[in-house]
């Protein structure tokens, strides 16, 4: 594609054709600066299509740990600001994983923290299992081969659960918290099992900053020191790359 404003058209596209197939499809969905034309172009078009998202489930990829969901820089209010206050997606219906598992501490206020936040993740596990499976899930792509927060390193098999994030990531994070807020060093995350079980996955990446992963990730190579080489593993992936980030892997037809 010719730059990020064509990798969201197509994007965009493809996930209004996903709810058009299927207006109760299960959606995996990310965040990051790569979705925002997706969801602005989403936006748009369902202004004109109110029921678009009514029967519509939504799970996000991740979330920091310690952040309620109200603070500007969580997942949750990223979503609300970009797509759910947009659309009619019912509250019910959306879910992004509680990096202060309020809920599991409300139930048991006594539990320790990290044990609250496993309670967590398998809750957020089991709610993907009971509407049948992620059906189709859009990721981007971090500078490191991250996907959903599954730095270097992780397992392939892994499931949700409470990461650390590399210092490089945290320092990409940085330009979505006000100046001098620190980025939380901890995250919940989708696994790497988990993401895999989606029927689909659609890769967005765009612009120079991502070339180097784009190459590595098209050579091929299945490896936990590069999360991303794991949909390798899957049936069913689109990758949808601009020019900038496919800049040192492909050549231009000449
Ligand atoms: C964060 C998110 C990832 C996302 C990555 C890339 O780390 N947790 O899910 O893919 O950023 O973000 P960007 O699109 O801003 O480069």
């Amino acid at each position: 594609m010719k730059d990020a404003a064509e990798l969201s058209r197509r994007a965009a596209a493809d996930l209004l054709d996903a709810i058009d197939r299927d207006p109760a499809v299960v959606l995996g969905l990310p965040t990051g600066n790569t979705p925002l034309g997706m969801y602005r172009r989403v936006v748009a078009t369902c202004r004109h299509a109110p029921r678009c998202f009514r029967d519509v489930r939504t799970f996000n990829l991740d979330e920091y740990v310690g952040l309620p969901a109200e603070h500007p820089g969580s997942y949750r209010s990223y979503m609300r600001r970009h797509l759910f206050d947009h659309v009619d997606v019912r509250c019910e219906n959306m879910s992004v994983p509680d990096g202060t598992a309020r809920e599991v501490l409300r139930q048991a206020p006594d539990l320790p923290f990290e044990e609250a936040l496993r309670r967590e993740c398998a809750r957020y596990e089991a709610a993907i299992q009971a509407v049948g499976g992620l059906d189709v899930t859009y990721l981007g792509l971090g500078q490191n081969g991250h996907i959903a927060f599954n730095e270097p390193g992780s397992p392939l098999g892994s499931r949700t659960r409470a990461v650390e994030l590399a210092p490089s990531t945290c320092a990409a994070n940085a330009r979505h918290f006000p100046p001098g807020e620190p980025v939380p060093q901890r995250a919940l995350t989708m696994g790497i099992g988990t993401i895999l079980e989606s029927r689909r996955l659609v890769v967005l990446a765009a612009g120079a900053a991502k070339a180097e992963a784009v190459t590595r990730l098209a050579r091929g190579e299945v490896t936990d020191d590069f999360p991303a080489s794991a949909l390798h593993l899957h049936w069913d992936v689109t990758v949808l790359v601009d020019e900038a980030a496919a800049a040192a892997t492909f050549r231009r037809p000449s």
